[in-house]
């Protein structure tokens, strides 16, 4: 079965946090992962939202929903990926994802290290499952965008390479970078 226009990329946004989960706290994360994605991309997308708290059982069964049956190509979460008692979003991410892909991390800490020293003590990880690719951000609004325009070059290809729609970027905000075919 397929979910309306396989054309439209659908990117699933999961606001990770146990405040925001209960209405304590205004989610920041989620509404500025849109804001991104308005501008960085050139083809057609759709966001489909979730906010949960940080509950691993509950966060893998998200996951699983948003790349099964909602058929999202891309999940970007944020939050969780501390070293708290309560963060476990990378451990979520292993629990449903087929393959890691640790240079999503491992570049997202290089760029936010020249930011911030408390990079290195985010976990964030990324991997796929099926023609899914689920990037973990940290939960702070302004890392969501550092991290994000360092790894987006790589994802459109990333996403062509697991079976998903083609995504094209808008230059001016971010060149997506393709290997020439042989
Ligand atoms: N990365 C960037 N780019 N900017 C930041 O402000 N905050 C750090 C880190 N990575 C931060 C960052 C901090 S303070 C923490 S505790 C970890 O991300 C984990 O954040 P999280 O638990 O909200 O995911």
């Amino acid at each position: 079965m397929t979910l309306g226009n396989p054309e439209v990329a659908r990117i699933g946004i999961v606001t990770v946090s146990d405040r925001a989960s209960r209405g304590e706290y205004e989610d920041r994360g989620g509404p500025a992962l849109v804001e991104y994605f308005t501008e960085v991309m050139n083809s057609q997308w759709e966001a489909v939202l979730r906010v949960v708290p940080d509950e691993r059982p509950l966060l893998d069964d998200t996951l699983v929903a948003l790349s099964g049956v909602e058929q999202c190509c891309l999940i970007v979460t944020t939050g969780g990926t501390g070293p708290a008692h309560r963060d476990v979003t990378p451990e979520a991410t292993a629990d449903v994802c087929e393959k890691m892909l640790p240079g999503f991390g491992e570049l997202m800490r290089k760029v936010s290290l020249e930011k911030v020293p408390t990079a290195i003590l985010s976990r964030q990880t990324a991997g796929v499952r099926g023609s899914t690719l689920i990037i973990n951000l940290p939960g702070q609004p302004k890392a969501i965008r550092e991290c994000m325009d360092a790894v987006m070059p790589a994802v459109p290809y990333c996403i062509d390479l697991i079976g998903g729609p083609c995504i094209e970027t808008d230059p001016e905000h971010c060149v997506a970078f393709r290997p020439a075919r042989k």
